[in-house]
């Protein structure tokens, strides 16, 4: 007899995969081998049928494709916090829980835009590549200069757990904290002796501009050259959000009129970034491949917690982290 079907998008770490796995005298699992993401076309037939998806933020998942994989379907649980890769509207009017996996990832994406934002200020990527190029003559009192951290402005847009958590990391540094979100968080506030501002006011008087906000429509392209021409002229823009919150045009513009000093990002817009795309021929950017959850703790812990969401859905249980509470209440 066949077994209800649940498809896996990619490889996932060893402790989420076992936990998946041991789901097989019930399920038959399918796990996409590649280590790139099935295209659309071939994400097609993989999920046609399946009772669970467990995918990653690299794929699409809309309305057509939730037509086609059928009624079935009883649970999508995502390995990552964010879910705008995913339709959700379209879930929740067919009734499917969607899971993500907020909180696990919060410190080791703040270790990572605190490294970009340091990286950046004090040009270690930039250094690297001119002792590897057979460049490094002599100590130079005027090379490599670059602002100091300690003491200067730091402005957080998107003020949740991961903006919270670099200002954790900024008060080391006896940072000034500004901070523009929609939501005002007072504990938050005082704990960290952040201020909340206006966007204007933090672009002006900020050094440092960490992005940490959702994307949405709204934030789409929130980095524009309007926005960038008000940041400093030494100012330095860190994103470890979605890469569609700057537009990248925009950001090339700045980073090579000196309007801005320097960019560090771990998301960019397309993803990954194409070999041609003119920011990657200026040297005062870092670009990441989208890594700053990847420590080998915090992924494991994402993959295990998108296993019991997708464990908790196939049961018809409330999965433990749900985006679109909303199912249940039908
Ligand atoms: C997420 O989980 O949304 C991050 O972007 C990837 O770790």
């Amino acid at each position: 007899m066949t077994q209800p079907r649940i498809f896996v998008t990619r490889l996932i770490p060893p402790q989420g995969l076992e936990m998946v796995q041991s789901l097989a005298a019930e399920y038959d699992i399918d796990v996409w081998p590649s280590p790139l993401p099935p295209t659309d076309a071939e994400l097609l037939p993989k999920v046609k049928g399946v009772i669970g998806l467990y995918c990653l933020l690299t794929d699409k998942i809309d309305a057509n494709l939730l037509d086609a994989i059928g009624p079935q379907l009883k649970v999508i649980s995502q390995m990552a916090v964010g879910f705008d890769n995913i339709d959700i509207p379209a879930a929740t009017t067919r009734g499917i829980p969607v899971g993500n996996t907020p909180g696990v990832l919060t410190d080791t994406t703040a270790d990572f835009a605190w490294a970009l934002l340091m990286a950046a200020a004090r040009r270690v990527v930039e250094g690297d590549k001119f002792t590897r190029a057979g460049k490094w003559q002599t100590w130079g009192p005027i090379d490599f200069l670059g602002p100091d951290i300690t003491g200067a402005t730091l402005g957080i847009i998107g003020f949740g757990r991961i903006g919270q958590g670099l200002a954790k990391r900024a008060q080391g540094f006896d940072m000034r904290i500004l901070y523009f979100d929609r939501q005002r968080y007072p504990d938050a506030e005082a704990k960290y002796t952040a201020q909340r501002v206006d966007l204007n006011t933090l672009l002006r008087e900020s050094d440092f501009v960490s992005l940490h906000m959702v994307l949405t429509q709204e934030t789409y392209h929130l980095m524009d050259d309007e926005r960038l021409k008000m940041m400093k002229p030494s100012g330095i823009l860190i994103n470890t959000a979605r890469g569609p919150v700057v537009d990248p045009a925009a950001l090339y513009r700045a980073l090579s009129n000196d309007t801005i000093a320097y960019a560090a990002l771990d998301v960019t817009e397309p993803e990954p970034i194409k070999p041609d795309d003119p920011l990657l021929t200026l040297d005062n950017i870092i670009i990441a491949p989208h890594i700053a959850s990847a420590s080998f703790q915090t992924r494991n812990k994402m993959a295990t917690m998108a296993a019991a969401n997708l464990i908790a859905g196939l049961k018809g249980e409330r999965l433990p982290n749900c985006v679109n509470p909303q199912v249940y209440d039908k």
